[in-house]
């Protein structure tokens, strides 16, 4: 009879365990979700931005600290795409994770297109800013084609 509730307790602990590291996990899941889409937010608004001043026709070195913030978000993305963050409130589409270097790439393009458009708003030509500007955009949409779901 003792044997029995020892084993019973062990039971009802290693479920207990069980529940707590899974609850956990979701946790940190919902997290890093969340994570990166603010930090998708945060580079629409950047491109918001810049599209508001290029409509306006300027002042260019305005869009230095946009250009700077995509550049900067640009190096975190791939960061915010750990293996099993695919369940829960998401719209990154599985791809991401059975095509990891391609997705890496894509990140890699708008790393590149933004730290050009930084060049571009330092050179302060409005026609190379405007026309680096929709690479930058092409960039996002490069990725978003075949990783984010509508
Ligand atoms: C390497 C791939 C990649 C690149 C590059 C990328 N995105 Fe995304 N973006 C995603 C994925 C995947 C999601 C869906 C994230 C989720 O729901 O978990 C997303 C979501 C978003 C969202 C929706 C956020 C929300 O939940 O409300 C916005 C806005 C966004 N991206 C803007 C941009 C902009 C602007 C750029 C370019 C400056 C960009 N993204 C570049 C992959 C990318």
């Amino acid at each position: 009879m003792k044997g029995r509730f020892i084993k019973l307790g062990g039971i009802a602990f290693a479920t207990a365990i069980g529940f707590a590291t899974l609850a956990t996990m979701v946790q940190a899941q919902t997290d890093v979700i969340k994570e990166r889409q603010e930090l998708m937010k945060s580079q629409g608004a950047a491109m918001k931005a810049i599209n508001g001043i290029l409509e306006a026709n300027g002042p260019v070195a305005d869009i230095a600290t946009h250009a700077a913030k995509l550049q900067e978000t640009s190096h975190k993305i791939t960061d915010l795409f750990p293996a099993g963050s695919d369940q829960g409130d998401t719209k990154a589409k599985a791809e991401i994770w059975q095509s990891p270097d391609d997705f890496t790439a894509k990140a890699k393009a708008l790393q590149n297109e933004s730290a050009m458009l930084a060049t571009a708003v330092a050179g302060g030509d409005m026609a190379a800013v405007k026309a680096q500007y929709d690479k930058v955009g092409g960039a996002c949409g490069g990725c978003h084609k075949i990783y984010k779901a509508k």
